[in-house]
């Protein structure tokens, strides 16, 4: 069953890397309602959405928590969370960096068995299923088999990514200085996949209220993704995160792949 919703995922992602293809992202910044989520859809949101669950609900029935739409009902079988596009304002602005998140749980947040985000600028896929690892592949033919993310390389110097800016708590900025270097890259799926593959020791995003703060459609497939490899995701020092199936539900996200950032952080 994981399998086949792997390769619904991976068909979903294609598509919407074809639309994108033809679009120019940087002229799609008119806001054309309020999502559930209770921020602004973009038009890129909306075109986007609707080519992903296009493709979701025309390979199978699930209901799909969708950051723009809300909860489109389904079978009973299980959930779909999926954010179109994480890194909006990246897309909006000419950053070429920005994913689609797409994770399945039979059950809540924490029962998440298959988890799937694409880089959509590189074409770069991350993807985990529960008890068998992570993997890195690229999604357009068999040319490249999957790659299981590897153990750290010990010893090299940190590099955190941490969230910064109007919103950002306080501490964000004792905890940037502390790294030899630090990035904030704006798509909380892909920091977060970049710190099971090891480019980043650390993704924090702590704010000073709950309003910036992420939602189950960004962390939950790259939540999976960091726990397969023995890594942790917590919403605060150092509580495990868990969120409620609720498009609007916010937290705060610390995510590391080995305990000894614990320490570092303090
Ligand atoms: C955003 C990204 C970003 C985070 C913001 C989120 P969106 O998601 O994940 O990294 O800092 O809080 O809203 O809105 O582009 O789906
Ligand atoms: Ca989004």
């Amino acid at each position: 069953m994981e399998n086949k919703i792997l390769k619904i995922f991976r068909e979903c992602a294609l598509e919407v890397e074809d639309a994108l293809e033809d679009l120019d992202t940087t002229s799609l910044d008119k806001t054309t309602k309020m999502g559930a989520d209770g921020t602004p859809t973009s038009e890129l949101d909306s075109i986007v959405e609707k080519v992903a669950i296009g493709s979701l609900k025309g390979d199978s029935d699930y209901s799909i928590y969708s950051e723009e739409y809300g909860l489109l009902k389904g079978g009973e079988e299980g959930n779909i969370i999926m954010d179109p596009i994480d890194g909006t304002s990246n897309a909006l602005t000419g950053i070429p960096f920005y994913s689609i998140s797409l994770a399945f749980t039979p059950g809540g947040f924490s029962d998440t068995t298959v988890g799937y985000v694409k880089n959509l600028p590189l074409g770069k896929e991350y993807y985990a299923i529960k008890g068998r690892g992570s993997y890195v592949a690229h999604g357009r033919g068999d040319d490249e088999a999957p790659v299981r993310i590897p153990n750290l390389p010990a010893n090299k110097e940190l590099n955190f990514s941490v969230y910064m800016g109007r919103k950002a708590h306080p501490d964000s900025t004792r905890i940037a200085s502390l790294a030899r270097r630090t990035r904030s890259l704006g798509s909380a799926s892909l920091e977060m996949c970049m710190v099971a593959e090891g480019p980043f020791d650390l993704y924090h995003l702590i704010t000073i209220n709950k309003e910036r703060s992420l939602r189950i459609t960004d962390i939950a497939a790259s939540t999976l993704i960091l726990r397969e490899v023995g890594g942790q995701v917590y919403q605060s020092r150092w509580v495990p995160i868990d969120m409620d199936l609720d498009i609007s539900a916010r937290s705060d996200v610390i995510a590391i792949r080995d305990e000894k950032i614990k320490e570092v952080i303090g």
